[in-house]
């Protein structure tokens, strides 16, 4: 997989293009095209319906401790500032950064690496973005600061292996990642992720509010709601799919990491007792789905966190990763979190904010001498109304981001090989291979030429089509090349009028990944077509 290709496919037919492009773009933001928009929704539409519309909620699923209930909800973006307050956003959700002088740019403090380097008697931290080129981009701009030629290399005395930026302590000796100087870099300064604005017409701190870094947090502060007006049993999974914003300091990879994006999210409360076994079940049902859509075992895994890596409160976590072509051999980029958080969030928001470390109440106050982080106060416990018990919640948290969704699905359908033309001769051909499910268009349909009433009778079939399926209809150029065009999109059949359908009403449907061409009625058409995209 070319991810330079992939990128250029996704432009030059419509599937993403860069935000504001005619304005030179906006960094870390991404419009989806007329095929992108189509496949995203698909992909969307395949969670929602195998997560929450469609799930058989009368049988205990396999792997399940039991059945199960879900609901769906779908808040707003800016919500009430106390929830990030108690969430823990507004005091860690941040990264580090370091600003050029010079340049004017801007790097996580994280994701830059360098290395000592001596020539000419100086000597000097010179560094890159993480990458698996670093080595090579350090090298010619140590040449560069050095004033040295290529041919002069071995005048380059390496010192040590290649470290982050996080391990230096004087930024003095710093060459930055494109400056020309050295000890241009800042000290690191935390930043807030969170996008800020303000509510009203109060333009001060009274009137400050947030973004939505996360969709989880509009389920937890709904929770009592839900379970009210449902009047649901625990075990409860509650979904919801929206943008999340975050200002992220290098957005990089295509949409990988976006400053908007969407996220589609369950909050999953269950008995504290029966939450383990919960997490099993959401860490397998999810890699599943992935699998389901047609995502190969080669390029997924399943990634246990350490437990210094995952936050004290959870008792499990686990990534589901993609071996992403921008990734480095044998690296993987994370697609979704498969969180245990326990009750830490129910507590939050009822308490006010939990230390992080310890799981004890944070009282800090304010000047007013009023505790800062005060929770809502309100009782987000449950009773089981059977047995009686009364226990706040525990929740697993299967968290997706439906943007990467799609740039593993546009990654994973991607390939390139080689088909005969109408002349039989061999030609490079660009395929997406979707799963039928995904795919912005299941169906072309094609007349073979434009007269003999083919046009009229291939129009008839795209307008009945239409009313079920995304379909697309096409009699520009000779039928080898509309094949290839849909074969770019992705479309897994092409439907094609000719000489025979005038006399027994029959058309082929050729499929996009075998080439087999099946000849049928044109009435079971649209049973044909949904079968296939169903089995
Ligand atoms: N509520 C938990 C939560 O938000 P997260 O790991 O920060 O957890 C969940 O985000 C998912 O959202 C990620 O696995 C990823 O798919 C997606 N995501 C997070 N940040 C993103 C970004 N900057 N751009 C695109 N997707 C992002």
């Amino acid at each position: 997989m070319d991810m330079d290709s992939i990128v250029s496919l996704c432009k030059r037919r419509g599937f993403l293009f860069q935000s504001s492009e005619i304005y030179g773009g906006l960094q870390g933001f991404w419009d989806y095209g007329p095929l992108g928009v189509e496949l995203k929704r698909n992909v969307k539409d395949a969670w929602w319906r195998d997560m929450v519309s469609g799930h058989d909620d009368m049988s205990t699923l396999a792997g399940a401790p039991s059945p199960y209930a879900m609901e769906g909800l779908d808040c707003t973006i800016i919500m009430h500032p106390q929830i990030w307050k108690c969430s823990g956003h507004y005091d860690l959700f941040h990264d580090y950064m370091v600003d050029c002088r010079e340049t004017k740019k801007r790097y996580r403090h994280d994701q830059v690496n360098g290395r000592w380097v001596e020539a000419k008697g100086k000597k000097v931290f010179v560094t890159a973005p993480a990458s698996d080129e670093e080595q090579e981009v350090m090298t010619k701009r140590a040449l560069k600061f050095f004033g040295l030629r290529n041919k002069n290399i071995d005048d380059l005395k390496w010192d040590g292996d290649v470290v982050c930026l996080t391990t230096i302590e004087d930024f003095g000796e710093v060459l930055g990642p494109d400056a020309k100087e050295k000890g241009t870099l800042t000290e690191p300064r935390e930043f807030n992720l969170m996008f800020k604005t303000f509510v009203g017409a109060l333009s001060g701190e009274e009137g400050a509010a947030y973004l939505r870094p996360e969709t989880a947090q509009g389920i937890f502060v709904n929770f009592k709601n839900v379970l009210d007006s449902t009047r649901h049993r625990l075990p409860l999974g509650i979904a919801q799919i929206g943008k999340s914003f975050r200002n992220e300091i290098t957005p990089r990879n295509f949409t990988f990491r976006s400053r908007e994006f969407e996220q589609m999210e369950i909050e999953f409360f269950c008995h504290p007792d029966e939450s383990h076994k919960w997490y099993q079940f959401w860490r397998d049902r999810r890699l599943k789905w992935y699998h389901d859509l047609g995502v190969s075992s080669d390029n997924l895994i399943m990634r246990e966190h350490s437990p210094e890596e995952a936050a004290h409160y959870s008792t499990g976590t686990a990534d589901i990763e993609y071996a992403f072509p921008f990734m480095a051999e044998g690296e993987y980029g994370e697609l979704e979190g498969i969180a245990h958080r326990g009750n830490f969030d129910l507590r939050s928001h009822m308490e006010g904010k939990l230390d992080e470390k310890s799981d004890t109440l944070e009282v800090q106050l304010g000047d007013d001498g009023k505790p800062k982080w005060k929770g809502s106060g309100k009782d987000l416990s449950y009773r089981d109304d059977l047995s009686g018990e009364k226990y706040i919640p525990h929740v697993i948290e299967p968290s997706a981001g439906a943007d990467r969704a799609v740039l593993a699905f546009l990654c994973e359908a991607y390939e390139v090989d080689e088909q005969p033309d109408e002349k039989g001769k061999m030609q490079k051909r660009e395929v997406m291979k979707f799963h039928p499910r995904l795919a912005p268009i299941k169906a072309a349909v094609f007349p073979l030429v434009k007269k003999d009433g083919m046009p009229e009778v291939a129009k008839e079939i795209y307008l009945t089509l239409k009313k079920d399926f995304k379909v697309f209809y096409d009699e520009k150029g000779s039928v080898g090349k509309r094949y290839r065009r849909q074969d770019e999109a992705g479309t897994p059949y092409c439907i094609t009028v000719d000489g025979q359908t005038s006399e027994d009403q029959t058309v082929t449907i050729r499929d996009r990944d075998t080439l087999a061409q099946d000849r049928v009625k044109i009435d079971e058409l649209a049973s044909i077509i949904r079968n296939r995209i169903e089995s």
